[in-house]
């Protein structure tokens, strides 16, 4: 399936951070792919910015070893890889003095579309968002990309704000979760509001209970001195499931326009029970036959930051009160999976008598890897012995359903382009970051204040016991991470 191209006119785009890993590992790649598939017009510039003492054909050498080790299996072909590289251009910026910035305006037009992408340490956004306004780089056809984190609590992301408020109108400030440029995270409003079938079902009259998943295999590896003064919670909750959850929870948008979707996603968040640190399940994993503990990862013997987060939330308006949303995140787990699953509530009344075997039904959307859906659904078994009864699933797979040659993009390339075309609505709004940290910040403080140790749990298995411990007291189970 080739992917729909949207046209835009010629742009600048500045990477500041050119020469680090996100823009090596994800940025780059999602660029030349979007490139090798005809969507940056002739006269689009790319420009890395760093303080690296790199020239130009420097930059291009390290983005070709970048594009050769991180595009992939499906990669475009030789030649677009290297007029995408000749696209290229370096200036050496240092975001701490004022060494470079002249050089940065001199390299930009000003009648085009012009972002800057600030895939930079989150100390450094202050700095260059002055800089842009210092130098008079921001005009009105300016963007700005922000990636996470995006502050460390409510007062740091508040700060942030402010900060960036000086320089840009939130219109420009482009604030990235990558998970909202996932396609099968997308694909949970079109399965919401493109259908008419679960609309009508989507509440706590008929949902008993949804849970949220997102498992890694992976360990914190070489990212510790960041991860370990996150932890979990910073790292995915605060950010991805919040937005998992905001998506599933929110009441129809009355369009597909950036603040109607925002404005619903921050009513969710407003909605949200508080949650106490002590029903919060945090763990950390232990070490394997082949892989160390996180504490040896993080090389802090006696760290408390949380390697995994369970939590039961509550939403106190008319659509939801009295149906719980289970979320759980991990390092270290099974494997990699992410899921989302809605358990409908049990028929009023069963015509097949009490001893009949009953299921309730899940719709199960599969956000990575094997994207897909699956409802289960009651039917009678066959053959003779009379009205048997047995729960199957109605399986789709995204890949079968689409073809064998679709393509599924990285996030980054969806959001990229949406920024160059101006397009908000899969970015989050200043709002909505703040009350997502208000949310979390108390649970996060009373850990601190606790101060005991996370739950131990064993690499590759589904978590610590305390968080089956969170289901089985409602009388329900996580579904198993595969
Ligand atoms: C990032 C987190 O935002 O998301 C990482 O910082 C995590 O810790 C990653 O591994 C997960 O993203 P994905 O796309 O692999 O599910």
């Amino acid at each position: 399936m080739v992917a729909r191209v949207i046209p835009v006119d010629p742009f600048d785009l500045v990477i500041f951070g050119g020469t680090g890993d996100l823009a090596r590992r994800k940025i780059l790649p999602a660029l030349c792919r979007r490139f090798a598939d005809g969507q940056m017009p002739e006269g689009s510039r790319i420009i890395g910015a760093a303080r690296a003492a790199l020239d130009t054909d420097g930059f291009r050498q390290m983005i070709r070893k970048a594009l050769d080790e991180f595009l992939g299996e499906d990669a475009p072909d030789a030649d677009s890889q290297s007029r995408f590289v000749d696209a290229l251009s370096y200036v050496k910026v240092d975001a701490a003095s004022d060494d470079g910035w002249a050089d940065l305006r001199g390299a930009l037009r000003e009648d085009v579309v012009r972002a800057f992408y600030f895939s930079v340490g989150p100390s450094l956004f202050g700095p260059i968002a002055a800089q842009l306004g210092a130098f008079n780089l921001v005009t009105p056809e300016t963007r700005i990309v922000v990636e996470k984190p995006f502050g460390h609590d409510l007062e740091t992301a508040r700060a942030l704000n402010q900060t960036l408020a000086a320089h840009f109108d939130e219109t420009q400030i482009y604030r990235i979760d990558h998970y909202l440029g996932k396609e099968t995270v997308q694909n949970l409003m079109a399965v919401r509001f493109a259908n008419i079938l679960f609309e009508p079902l989507w509440n706590s009259r008929f949902v008993d209970h949804v849970q949220i998943t997102v498992a890694e295999s992976v360990g914190v590896g070489g990212r510790g001195p960041y991860y370990d003064k996150s932890g979990a919670m910073r790292d995915m909750v605060q950010n991805h499931l919040m937005q998992l959850l905001c998506l599933i929870a929110m009441e129809p948008p009355h369009c597909f326009e950036p603040d109607a979707v925002r404005d619903e996603k921050l009513k969710v968040i407003n909605a949200l029970d508080p949650v106490s640190a002590g029903e919060a399940v945090r763990g950390q994993y232990t070490a394997g036959p082949n892989s160390a503990s996180y504490l040896t990862e993080v090389e802090t013997p006696d760290s408390l930051t949380e390697s995994y987060v369970a939590l039961k939330v509550g939403i106190s308006n008319w659509r939801w009160k009295g149906t719980p949303f289970y979320l759980r995140t991990g390092k270290r787990l099974r494997s990699r999976s992410s899921e989302i699953a809605i358990t409908f509530r049990d028929p009023p009344h069963s015509i097949f008598g009490e001893g009949a075997p009953w299921r309730a039904n899940v719709l199960v959307i599969r956000l990575q890897p094997d994207e897909g859906m699956t409802l289960r659904v009651m039917i009678k078994e066959p053959g003779p012995g009379g009205m048997r009864l047995k729960d199957v699933a109605l399986d789709m797979s995204f890949a079968d359903a689409l073809g064998e040659d679709m393509h599924i993009p990285d996030a980054y390339e969806r959001l990229i382009m949406d920024v160059i075309r101006g397009n908000q609505t899969l970015f989050m709004r200043g709002d909505e970051v703040e009350a997502a940290w208000a949310w979390t910040d108390p649970i996060i403080d009373g850990w601190r204040k606790a101060a005991d140790k996370p739950s131990e749990y064993d690499p590759f298995s589904s978590g610590p016991e305390d968080a089956l411990m969170l289901m089985h007291r409602d009388g329900r189970k996580w579904r198993e991470i595969r």
